[in-house]
């Protein structure tokens, strides 16, 4: 049985590992996997994990002490979420969901996330609406599609 818990600062690496392998494994559905890298490359390590790991809520799943899946969030936004491809279908995803929306959503009007082609389905099947189809543009003008969407929060 897998539990979630608020990462800390020395979890780092293992949030790193678990979001690029989930990247790279389950991304390439929907992206060229030469767009997957740039994407894993545009969080550098270990600066951008740190960050978030000051700032943000991060979350890990594990199981058996191993590191299965990911999340962040902050004020009516969650990010990165990830659950490694041997642990998906499991109901990993939606308690990571549903442990980032109980801080994100607390006292604001909305939650917004920009999903990946490949979790669109994921969050729709969890109340979220799409308000705009996008892509971040990186520096060499490639483009990685989004889905922003939202779900209201309790305030
Ligand atoms: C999207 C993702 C987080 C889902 O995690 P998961 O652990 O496999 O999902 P769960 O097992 O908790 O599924 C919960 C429910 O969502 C549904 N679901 C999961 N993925 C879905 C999808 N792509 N489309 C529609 N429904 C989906 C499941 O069928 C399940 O439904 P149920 O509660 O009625 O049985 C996971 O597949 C993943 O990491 N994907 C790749 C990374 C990614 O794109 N992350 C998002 C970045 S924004």
């Amino acid at each position: 049985m897998f539990t979630i818990r608020r990462a800390i600062i020395t979890d780092a690496a293992a949030l790193r590992d678990t979001h690029d392998a989930a990247a790279r494994g389950t991304l390439l559905r929907d992206y060229p996997a030469d767009l997957i890298e740039y994407f894993i490359a545009a969080n550098p390590f270990p600066e951008r994990y740190r960050y978030m790991l000051e700032h943000d809520w991060c979350y890990l799943a594990e199981e058996g002490g191993h590191p299965i899946g990911m999340a962040v969030a902050m004020p009516g936004r969650i990010r990165m979420l990830y659950v490694l491809p041997a642990h998906q279908g499991r109901g990993v995803g939606a308690a990571l969901l549903a442990t980032a929306e109980a801080d994100a959503g607390a006292g604001v009007s909305e939650i917004t996330l920009h999903a990946t082609l490949t979790a669109r389905g994921f969050y729709s099947h969890h109340g979220y609406v799409t308000i705009e189809e996008g892509a971040f543009a990186f520096p060499d003008k490639r483009q990685f599609a989004y889905v922003k969407m939202r779900k209201q929060g309790s305030g």
